[in-house]
């Protein structure tokens, strides 16, 4: 009875874009069987997978809000997610395709539902809709895949869409969320090598963003540009990016802590990429406005290394000490 309840309310949220008597018919619609109890009990078909779902634990404490937020999605089946996936891809409103699109991203929080909802074909549905006439349903799909992306085998799905992301990331107004959820799900396909080199045009925006965006959308920048660095072979694609001088700004013992610290262990990677590589004698590749002459040229970047020895924080003292010692 708890199902049928929670499962309603979750339709009932869907029909104030409707009107009450629309609702009962998308509820109607979506759970048309009214066998969806038996199956939930796992007897039959794919529906088998309900009795081996695994919760994907986030590391948190959960609170209650979010079992509650969770209890309608807990109950999905996979016919629910076909029937979602359809709605999603048919349905005019785009209040009900950001309502989908929020079911879908809590519903990742098992895993079982990530690999159905790869197999279903759900993950072009949500890819097509990065490109939805509205703004609001666009970040709720780019949530969505981030949260369909902890797994690899979506990662490899997922991977069509990064120039896409990319080129919406360099679009999206400053420190909005839009341009945050293109960051997070970029530094979720960052976190393996793979994906990098597909991103390398995108760095110049990076850099830009990262000098004139607020501390949210820094440390955002950061966790990607931080993914880069920690790959050796993009070092040449970051390296000679023209970057504005007042960047070197950001290592200043006033600077945010989880800014400054992100911003530091960037140029440890780099600086550990070029004393590993032979290649880091040719510098004539980068010009006097590159990254590179910013870190490792005559920009005064030293003085403020060497300063930031005196800075409280633990981390931060280990993070210049990594660079002024290799
Ligand atoms: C995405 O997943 C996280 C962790 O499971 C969850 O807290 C969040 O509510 C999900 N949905 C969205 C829209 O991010
Ligand atoms: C990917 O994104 C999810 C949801 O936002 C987050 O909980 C998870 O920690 C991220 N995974 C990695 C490896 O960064
Ligand atoms: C960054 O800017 C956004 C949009 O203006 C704002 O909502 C957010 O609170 C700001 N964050 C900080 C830390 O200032
Ligand atoms: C990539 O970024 C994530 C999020 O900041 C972080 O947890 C992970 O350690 C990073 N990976 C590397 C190799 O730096």
């Amino acid at each position: 009875m708890g199902h049928t309840r929670s499962g309603f309310v979750l339709w009932c949220s869907l029909g104030l874009f409707f009107g009450t008597g629309a609702c009962y018919c998308v509820y109607k619609w979506v759970f048309r069987k009214g066998k969806w109890k038996e199956s939930a009990r796992g007897e039959k078909g794919v529906a088998g997978a309900a009795a081996s779902r695994t919760r994907v634990t986030s590391g948190n404490e959960k609170s209650p809000a979010d079992d509650l937020k969770k209890s309608a999605s807990d109950n999905l089946e996979p016919y629910h997610l076909q029937k979602l996936i359809k709605l999603l891809e048919t349905t005019e409103y785009c209040s009900v395709r950001e309502q989908v699109l929020i079911t879908l991203s809590n519903s990742a929080a098992f895993s079982v539902n990530q690999d159905l909802i790869r197999e279903l074909g759900g993950l072009s549905v949500i890819g097509k809709s990065l490109s939805d006439p509205s703004m609001e349903v666009r970040v709720k799909a780019l949530n969505a895949l981030n949260n369909l992306s902890m797994n690899s085998k979506n990662q490899e799905h997922i991977q069509v869409y990064i120039s896409e992301i990319c080129s919406g990331v360099a679009l999206s107004p400053l420190n909005s969320d839009l341009l945050l959820a293109g960051l997070r799900l970029l530094t979720n396909m960052s976190v393996t090598n793979d994906y990098h080199q597909m991103m390398s045009h995108t760095i110049p925006s990076l850099l830009h963003m990262l000098s004139a965006g607020n501390k949210t959308t820094q440390i955002q920048v950061l966790k990607v540009l931080v993914n880069l660095s920690a790959n050796p072979a993009m070092t040449r694609d970051l390296l000679r990016v023209q970057v504005p001088s007042s960047l070197i700004s950001l290592f200043d013992s006033c600077m945010n802590i989880d800014v400054l610290l992100r911003a530091l262990t960037f140029v440890a990677n780099l600086n550990d990429n070029l004393k590993s590589q032979s290649c880091s004698a040719d510098i004539s590749q980068y010009s006097a406005e590159s990254l590179y002459y910013l870190f490792f040229g005559e920009s005064g970047f030293s003085q403020r290394l060497a300063a930031l020895l005196l800075h409280p924080d633990v981390e931060v003292k280990g993070q210049v000490a990594r660079i002024m010692t290799s």
